[in-house]
């Protein structure tokens, strides 16, 4: 993209070193499908267009049980501050358990697969999980101290006890901050000196890869790190995997550290009834990472969040009390709060939860998973479905099962995959919905609509319901559709799911998401305030948008938000490197990774090897193995501009066998040729060059 911010600051993005793919056919739903579609009435875009914004969204709110009705939908009195369902009060925990019980008390709610296939799946009626959230809530209030309005850091794997600890949360209006196992320690410790809270909820060891996993070690890290950022925490409430066996090497601490299930027992039976919270609450914080070193807390609302994933689960993942939902993410992401706990319960649908990596111990497990299950409904990202294929291209037809309805999220899939998930995983019956949105934003912004709109491989499509979606360019005009040409994709009007602030810091919601864009910061109408995605996109004259990527320093490896400066700053810690710049690079499997360049102060005397194991270590300790680099580059020098700047851009088109373009204006340009051979060897350069404004990379076919 010639005019992404990127390219101006010589900055790498994501998006500058995305594939321009050929516009494909469109694929029709079938009748079977539309049939049974809880959304196939066409009035909806009119019920939801701009003409009957904002109170469209009462459809959504009305799709929940309120104490207290609102008394106006949206209030835009403090923008882009903007609130929803003003006056209403409500209980998340209620919305997704109570209100099911006199109907569904015996259906389940949660179905758990652990990774060990011998292990038997587990399955937790709506009845079950209401005795276990009011035990566990009275355990919070009662020995934990806690009341409406702390927060709560929960650091645990995918168990059914961390839905179990969120709706708990939930019941009693505490904000949980759920940070993805997979983080470190020290991840999981700033965002809970971050966010405040005293309590951490963990577990002492889960199943990944066939391994019995030491978590609660983390806690103690993270219990350190919050220390040293001037943060106590006082009680660490720890599951144990397998009741009455202690997985975990690292000693509990006596005073601070609890097994949930002894204490447990003193509040078994419990019933407390769910708190009445303001629509305007926050209900949760999720960390995700941005354009500056320390990730940021998403502060998600009570009510506006819950009716727009209840909404769109209802509308977009087509979710039906009766239907075998399955969404192999992870509940620690913000698809897993959305799309596995809260849309699917306050549906009273079956959602499942499973433990383990995808092809533990082979790629056919997740469709031994749907046959077993009979699963009618599957959700999962490009990356899962790029390595299911790979490593079991036919496997899906060796089993019975059947889906009616498939998601991707997280990243762009590319054609050929999409190909591949539609006819061996769908078998041509399923419809696929291709949803872009993001943790800011609580629930999808683009996808077709699975009844009504045709499908179009790597296509997220057009705005969902109630969304206005539109591309900007660097000068803030509209780019027409059909264009060919790719902006920044912004949303013009808020929506109830979008994120209330950012925790503690409301100058930084302003800056990263409406600065860019604000037409006249006095103004109180909602039309001067759009929002800033940070996602380069082109738009096709079907109105069907194409998300090519962050024009930011966020990376996402496979469909997981990763800072950059995070990286870099954790590799400045390393005694030795003088210089980091990270920068995307395309993968096979991941879609994106990140790549490290590194210098070296003068007299290191750590050799070559040695420094790179210490940057992968360094970096696993301080963010998580998700951040692991695909390559490390010890180089002589970085480029930079004459004001010192290194220019990543010219970095990333070297990890990308991209064209290089223009570096007259480097303070040292010879480096870039001695960098070039280092990393792509010898040979001639054949970089490939796409159109006009999106360099072309080659598809990761
Ligand atoms: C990317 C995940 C292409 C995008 C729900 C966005 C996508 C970032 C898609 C948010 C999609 C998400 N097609 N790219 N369907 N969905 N993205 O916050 O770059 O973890 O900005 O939320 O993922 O990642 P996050």
């Amino acid at each position: 993209m010639a005019d992404s911010r990127g390219s101006q600051t010589g900055e790498a993005t994501e998006a500058q070193i995305a594939v321009h793919w050929k516009e494909e056919e469109y694929i029709h739903p079938s009748q079977n499908f539309i049939a049974q579609a809880n959304l196939a009435d066409k009035s909806v875009m009119e019920r939801f267009s701009e003409k009957n914004f904002p109170d469209c969204y009462a459809e959504y709110g009305n799709m929940l049980s309120w104490d207290t009705p609102w008394q106006k939908i949206l209030d835009t009195s403090d923008p882009p501050f903007w609130k929803w369902f003003v006056g209403g009060k409500l209980n998340v925990s209620y919305n997704c358990i109570d209100r099911h019980l006199p109907k569904h008390k015996n259906k389940a709610a949660l179905i758990f697969v652990a990774e060990n296939e011998d292990e038997p799946s587990v399955a937790i009626t709506y009845q079950e999980l209401y005795s276990r959230v009011n035990e566990f809530a009275a355990l919070l209030r009662d020995f934990a101290g806690l009341k409406t309005g702390d927060r709560v850091t929960i650091h645990m794997p995918m168990i059914p006890e961390l839905t179990v600890a969120m709706l708990a949360c939930a019941r009693l209006g505490l904000i949980h901050s759920v940070v993805f196992g997979g983080f470190s320690g020290e991840a999981c410790g700033l965002r809970a000196a971050d966010s405040g809270s005293r309590v951490l909820i963990y577990s002492d060891s889960y199943y990944r890869g066939g391994k019995l996993i030491d978590h609660k070690a983390s806690a103690d890290i993270a219990v350190a790190t919050a220390k040293r950022e001037g943060h106590t925490v006082d009680k660490v409430l720890v599951w144990r995997r397998h009741l009455g066996s202690y997985g975990s090497a690292a000693p509990m601490m006596k005073g601070r550290d609890f097994f949930v299930d002894e204490v447990l027992k003193d509040f078994r039976g419990k019933k407390l009834p769910p708190v009445s919270m303001d629509a305007e609450a926050p209900l949760f914080l999720m960390y995700t990472s941005g354009t500056t070193g320390k990730p940021k807390g998403c502060q998600h609302r009570t009510g506006g969040y819950l009716a727009y994933v209840t909404g769109t689960s209802k509308y977009i993942e087509d979710i039906h009390p009766e239907d075998v939902y399955w969404c192999m993410a992870d509940i620690g992401w913000i698809t897993g709060h959305s799309y596995i706990v809260y849309g699917p319960l306050a549906l009273a649908a079956t959602s499942i939860i499973y433990e383990g990596v995808p092809n533990y111990p082979d790629a056919g497990r997740p469709w031994r998973i749907a046959e077993r299950l009979d699963v009618n409904i599957f959700h999962t990202s490009p990356t899962a479905i790029r390595m299911l294929r790979k490593t079991g291209p036919e496997e899906p037809k060796k089993y019975n099962f059947q889906f009616k309805h498939m998601t991707t999220v997280g990243e762009p899939i590319e054609p050929e995959v999409w190909r591949w998930y539609y006819d061996v995983v769908g078998k041509r019956k399923a419809v696929i919905v291709d949803t872009w949105w993001q943790t800011e934003n609580g629930g999808f912004l683009c996808s077709t609509k699975p009844a009504l709109d045709p499908m179009k491989p790597g296509s997220a499509g057009p705005g969902v319901p109630g969304i206005y979606p539109v591309i900007y360019d660097e000068n803030a005009q509209e780019m027409p559709a059909g264009s060919g040409r790719a902006g920044n994709i912004c949303i013009r009007n808020p929506w109830p799911g979008i994120i209330q602030t950012i925790w503690g810091d409301r100058d930084r919601f302003v800056r990263q998401y409406y600065q860019k864009y604000c037409r006249n910061p006095q103004s109180k109408d909602w039309r001067d305030w759009p929002y800033f995605a940070g996602d380069g996109a082109l738009l096709a004259a079907d109105g069907y948008f194409r998300i090519l990527g962050r024009v930011d320093d966020v990376i996402n490896v496979a469909g997981h938000r990763l800072g950059t400066k995070e990286i870099e700053s954790a590799c400045l810690t390393i005694s030795g490197v003088a210089e980091a710049a990270v920068v995307p690079v395309v993968d096979e499997i991941k879609g994106r990774m990140p790549e490290i360049y590194i210098s070296l102060r003068p007299g290191t005397t750590a050799s070559p090897q040695e420094m790179v194991d210490r940057v992968i270590r360094t970096i696993e300790t301080m963010i998580g193995k998700i951040a692991r680099p695909k390559t490390v580059h010890i180089v002589p020098d970085m480029p930079k501009t004459r004001s010192g700047k290194i220019m990543r851009r010219v970095l990333a088109a070297i990890s990308n066998t991209m064209n290089i373009g223009d570096i007259t204006t480097l303070a040292n340009p010879d480096i870039v040729e001695q960098i070039r051979v280092q990393v792509q060897g010898k040979g001639p350069v054949v970089a490939k060059e796409g159109p006009e404004d999106v360099k072309q990379f080659g598809t990761v076919e």
